[in-house]
């Protein structure tokens, strides 16, 4: 059975039933959930014959960062649900693969515990944010962040408010407040030792939500906090990836949330073509960014083969996010598991890129992405 099938299955069995629904739901009726894996195979391939492809590299560099492969790990919420040690050993999976963490704000470990960890195993990270209803709660979170190493931020957009996940109402998961907490609880304490009144943890919980109230500006404040290069996640048009550089972003996600946001959103698989033409044609305009770097297109949403990262890198993605399957291997094996299910994705890629006659990401070029056929 393939790797990340039996991950699949030993999580089903090691999780309780809400965790594994918590983690595997997506919004209303899940058609984008679903359409999510579905949409990478309806590219076909174009591959290229007689080149020399006795040493394939996936090395790749990403605003600057030297990467040995182009598939990082999501950000995503709580990894304690799956694993003792949650996020410190998704960092070491990142770390010991050489690649990329997104670590998110919902993170079940405190962020500086995750920084250490990214440290000893060489991971870099990049934070992701949720701009709290509390504003000055984020704004103390990212300066940690900025403090504890982050390379970058990446400013979820497609989170005003939190999708309804139908299938989880029945047997909804509480996550406890000692992960929910665990990045913002220190700040409450600050703020009580200093004479403000005691919050319930209701009212910590309600502070810590996401502000539907973000636009385009926000962009700017979260670069000026934190120094960083600001990525946005959930962008799906081309005209929204340009207007978020416009505002000063360094690049975009191209995501749906795996399809627990708003359902029937387009694939990120057909959503890519248009978001990465419109930033060519935008740097072809305005330049690289003022750090001399081109600005990054990622794309995450059902990546779970090497097929997938070789078409998304076709279609103009500089990288890849993988998001349920790490939780999943999580479950399944703690880091050990999660090391070994990025690492089958990027065997899986060196394989494919051979037999499509590409030795390096450079030569992973548009021209070997074929048709559309309508699978979804
Ligand atoms: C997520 N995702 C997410 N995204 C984000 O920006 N901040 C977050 O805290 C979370 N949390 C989260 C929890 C869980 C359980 C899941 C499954 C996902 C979305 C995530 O970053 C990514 O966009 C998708 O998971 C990618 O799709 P696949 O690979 O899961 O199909």
């Amino acid at each position: 059975m393939p790797l990340l099938r039996a991950q699949r299955e030993a999580a089903a069995s090691a999780l309780p039933p809400e965790v594994l629904d918590y983690y595997d739901a997506g919004a209303g009726d899940e058609v984008t959930r679903r359409e999510g894996a579905l949409a990478w195979a309806s590219y076909r391939l174009r591959p290229r014959v007689l080149r020399d492809v006795g040493a394939v590299s996936t090395a790749t560099t990403l605003l600057g960062q030297q990467l040995a492969h182009p598939v990082g790990i999501a950000p995503m919420a709580f990894h304690a649900l799956a694993t003792e040690a949650g996020e410190l050993a998704t960092a070491a999976a990142a770390g010991r693969n050489g690649g990329l963490l997104g670590l998110s704000t919902r993170s079940s470990r405190s962020l500086e515990e995750v920084a250490a960890a990214a440290a000893e195993h060489g991971a870099p990270w990049w934070f992701q944010v949720y701009v709290m209803k509390d504003r000055s709660l984020t704004e103390a979170l990212v300066r940690r962040a900025v403090a504890a190493g982050a390379g970058a931020l990446v400013l979820t957009g497609d989170t005003p408010y939190v999708g309804r996940k139908r299938r989880v109402t029945g047997t909804r998961l509480s996550v406890p407040d000692d992960h929910f907490l665990v990045n913002l609880a220190p700040h409450f304490g600050e703020r009580v030792a200093a004479g403000a009144a005691a919050l319930s943890v209701a009212e910590q919980r309600a502070a810590a939500e996401q502000d539907p109230t973000i636009d385009l500006s926000t962009i700017r404040w979260l670069a000026e906090v934190s120094g960083l290069p600001v990525l946005v996640k959930g962008v799906l048009r081309g005209d929204d990836a340009v207007a978020c550089l416009q505002a000063g972003a360094a690049g975009v996600v191209v995501s749906n949330h795996g399809g627990r946001q708003l359902d029937r959103s387009v694939p990120s698989a057909l959503a890519l073509p248009e978001v990465a033409s419109a930033v060519r044609e935008h740097v072809r305009q305005a330049g690289p960014l003022p750090s001399g770097h081109a600005p990054v297109v990622l794309v995450d949403g059902g990546v779970r083969t090497g097929t997938d990262v070789l078409t998304a890198l076709a279609l103009g993605a500089d990288g890849v996010l993988v998001g349920r399957p790490v939780l999943w291997a999580l479950a399944a094996g703690g880091a050990e598991a999660a090391q070994a299910c990025v690492a089958e994705v990027v065997s899986d890629l060196a394989h494919v890129m051979a037999l499509a006659g590409a030795a390096s990401i450079a030569e992973v070029t548009p021209d070997l992405v074929h048709q559309v056929v309508p699978t979804v």
